[in-house]
């Protein structure tokens, strides 16, 4: 399974941050495809001018729809023309603090996707005629305002790129990371055995699987109770096992002692 990405943005270059580096970087090509538009290049005038002030008065700019439609068109064209269209094909994402929070359950639902156009806005915001044309979903990565669409569609895309078949070396890291499981990770620990006086955790070394396994599973339910108890309601509210009761209860009691 591959994803093919369309980014609609006035500044294609940052996305050398996800298309050049690190795990995002090595998949690029090849389990994913990124495709940048620029507005600009979609204008009828001399300037290219991709905004103008507000109806109504107030501060800012706001982005013209046409170039915008223009553009997405294009960007639609191009994954239809590789037989991602229809109704279950494309889907055009606006980037947008108004749009539904980023979390790891519309990551899942969002990489059922084989393609998506995602469109980063600037200044102001995007005349509004345009989202309620061409925009499928507005997605939000939290509750603040960032100056572009951009560091959000790279949010977006390099979540959806680490959970694709094959992208991390070993597949177990997806499976056990932060909010797969409705957990927190465990603590993680690495060489040396011991750090300014702090000690690796015993059981770590002990090369007892099941030991590591129950310890792991110990923390990771102990440190959403702590960090994240909305998160540790609704996983108990979908039904806890009688081991991790006993773990978390485990766990409660030796906090609370210390
Ligand atoms: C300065 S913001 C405009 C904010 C808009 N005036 C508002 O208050 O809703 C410019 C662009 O950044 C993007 N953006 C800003 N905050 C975001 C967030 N939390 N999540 C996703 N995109 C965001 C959107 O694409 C937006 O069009």
């Amino acid at each position: 399974m591959t994803m093919e990405f369309d980014v609609v943005t006035l500044f294609p270059e940052m996305f050398d941050a996800i298309t050049k580096y690190g795990v995002t970087g090595r998949a690029n090509g090849n389990v994913y495809h990124l495709q940048t538009w620029n507005p600009r290049q979609f204008t009828d005038d001399n300037y290219h001018t991709v905004d103008d002030r507000p109806y109504g008065g107030g501060p800012g700019m706001v982005m013209l729809a046409k170039p915008l439609e223009k553009a997405v068109t294009a960007a639609r064209n191009r994954q239809e023309a590789k037989g991602l269209g229809g109704i279950n094909g494309t889907k055009v994402i606006y980037l947008s603090p108004q749009g539904r929070s980023l979390n790891h359950d519309v990551v899942m639902e969002l990489s059922q996707l084989p393609a998506l156009v995602l469109l980063a806005g600037r200044y102001e915001g995007v005349d509004e005629r345009l989202i309620e044309r061409q925009a499928d979903y507005e997605i939000s990565i939290g509750d603040y305002v960032l100056s572009g669409g951009e560091l959000a569609a790279m949010v977006l895309i390099d979540c959806l790129v680490r959970q694709m078949p094959g992208v991390l070396g070993d597949p177990e890291s997806a499976r056990q990371e932060s909010f797969t499981s409705g957990l927190l990770d465990f603590p993680q620990y690495t060489r040396p055995e011991v750090y300014q006086g702090a000690v690796v955790p015993e059981v770590l070394m002990s090369g007892n699987h099941a030991r590591i396994k129950r310890w792991r599973l110990q923390q990771s339910l102990g440190r959403t109770w702590l960090r994240r108890p909305d998160m540790l309601a609704l996983k108990i509210e979908n039904g806890l096992s009688g081991e991790e009761k006993k773990l978390l209860e485990e766990f409660q009691r030796a906090y609370e002692t210390n």
